[in-house]
């Protein structure tokens, strides 16, 4: 882990010659009234995803002038026109009144960034790096050694991006070296729990907030960043660097492992011929299981629980703490045998091969309320489909685009219809809720034969058995 923190800022060149900012920043006025109020009037983010513009777009709705940075230049220039390069419900609204009300602003100078702000927080990606279980830390690593050598004054520096537990450490022993600041620039870890297709909700009404920090100037900056928070009646806990980050990936890796738990039961119902959905329905009503990601079916996928369940064992093991995960690694191996289930059954319903046989998918994305497709276990299916010799037709309401970028081979419909037309079988993959309201007459209509793999669960298997339908599911 530590070689990925160790590149060098020069080495990284990463601050472009020229480096306008979009706008300018807004004189505004804001409620903070301590003397940490006045060092968190004005706030810069780093990243611009999912989490750094939701981040961006709510701290400038909640009254501070925020400046948001990305290398990207194309998506700065996006952001900054108020366009949303990403699916999200209700950002792009957000986005646009953060514009207008002049407290929201991008730019891709770290030099301004660094100029225009007390308080710094970093909300870039984490992905899995190629060929190895580990977290790719070079982008965290990139922002932290380019900002650095250019905070001069006191600051605060916070991580909100997932990594690997002891990175904090490295980071904040990183800024004193090599800011001007020195010691003045500190670093805090304050975890994000936001949910892909709900980030505006989490992120002004979060369920927690986790303050990892080394300092009580630290702990009250962050304070009054989510004073409106913490009024409306938030749990701000208050950690070390170290627990903070693990906050957040012993999270991720409990709801990996709520979901795989469900989906061995369903292997265990299916073998015995029991429900699972009746299953899960009763186990939910024990309070201290509870309902909530216990749905039984496909699996997990996305940006964060399947990369950070797999960086959380390359980090025990490299703690020598890795016998302690090592559950992990069969979450992970349930979740993937869900994609390999419903390719069988797929194959089932299509005669007992696929080849040259038309399969018409239902959704792409990994999960819907999103057009992210990282890890996506839908496309996944639908791309090994296509490798076993169908001829695939997707539709997704949202992930279309997205989806043949990464997966050119397969065909593209412009509609649930569209994508079904002529199909030996169809595979409802990712729930969208106009699947789920879809009328399996009509469809049946354009269909070559009425067989349907329900990979979430989520359709009423009466009804489409009523409508002359062979139904499977998980
Ligand atoms: C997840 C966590 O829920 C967030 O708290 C966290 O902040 C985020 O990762 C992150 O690390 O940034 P997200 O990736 O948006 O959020 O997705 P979830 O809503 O958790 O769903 C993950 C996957 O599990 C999806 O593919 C979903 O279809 C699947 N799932 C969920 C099930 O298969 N069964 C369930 O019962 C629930």
């Amino acid at each position: 882990m530590k070689e990925a923190l160790e590149c060098h800022p020069q080495a990284l060149g990463a601050v472009p010659a020229r480096e306008p900012r979009t706008r300018p920043a807004a004189q505004g006025c804001h409620p903070s009234r301590t003397e940490e109020g006045a060092l968190t009037r004005r706030i810069t983010v780093f990243g611009t995803g999912y989490l750094g513009t939701a981040h961006a777009a709510c701290l400038a709705e909640m009254g501070f002038e925020v400046l948001g940075v990305d290398i990207d230049a194309a998506r700065i220039a996006a952001l900054a026109a108020g366009e949303l390069p990403f699916f999200e419900p209700g950002l792009q609204p957000l986005l646009r009144k953060g514009l207008r009300s002049g407290r929201l602003s991008f730019t891709i100078s770290y030099s301004d960034a660094a100029a225009f702000a007390r308080l710094h927080f970093i909300c870039v990606g984490t992905p899995q790096q190629d060929g190895s279980y580990e977290a790719d830390l070079s982008h965290a690593a990139r922002c932290v050694n380019t900002l650095a050598p250019l905070l001069r004054a006191p600051c605060l520096v916070v991580g909100k991006s997932t990594v690997p537990v002891g990175t904090a450490r490295i980071f904040a022993e990183r800024l004193a070296q090599i800011s001007p600041a020195g010691q003045d620039c500190e670093l805090a870890w304050n975890p994000e729990f936001l949910r892909e297709g709900h980030a505006v909700q989490d992120t002004m009404r979060p369920g927690r907030i986790i303050a990892g920090v080394r300092s009580a100037r630290a702990e009250a900056m962050l304070r009054e960043v989510y004073a409106s928070q913490i009024a409306a009646g938030t749990p701000f806990l208050v950690t070390d660097l170290a627990t903070a980050e693990l906050v957040k990936v012993a999270a991720n890796a409990f709801l990996a492992t709520k979901i795989s738990f469900i989906n061995a039961m369903a292997e265990v119902c299916e073998a015995a011929g029991a429900d699972v959905m009746a299953l899960s329905g009763a186990l939910g009503h024990d309070a201290r299981i509870g309902g909530a990601w216990l749905r039984p079916g496909l699996g997990f996928g996305g940006g964060c629980l399947p990369k950070d369940i797999r960086a959380f064992m390359a980090r025990a093991d490299e703690l020598g703490a890795g016998q302690a995960l090592s559950f992990l690694r069969e979450v992970d191996a349930i979740n993937m045998r869900r994609r390999a289930r419903t390719v069988d059954l797929a194959r089932e319903l299509a005669g007992g091969s696929l080849r040259g046989k038309l399969a018409g998918v239902l959704g792409v994305a990994f999960k819907p309320g999103s057009d992210d497709i990282r890890d996506s276990p839908a496309l996944d299916v639908a791309a090994t489909l296509h490798g076993l010799g169908a001829l695939v037709s997707v539709y997704d309401p949202v992930a279309l685009e997205a989806a043949r970028r990464a997966c050119p081979e397969l065909n593209y419909a412009g509609s649930a219809t569209e994508a079904v037309r002529d199909a030996d079988v169809t595979l409802l993959l990712t729930e969208w809720q106009e699947f789920c309201d879809a009328d399996p007459e009509e469809l049946g209509k354009v269909t070559a034969r009425r067989a349907i793999v329900d990979g979430r669960g989520a359709l009423d298997p009466a009804r489409w058995r009523a409508a002359s339908w062979t139904y499977r599911t998980l």
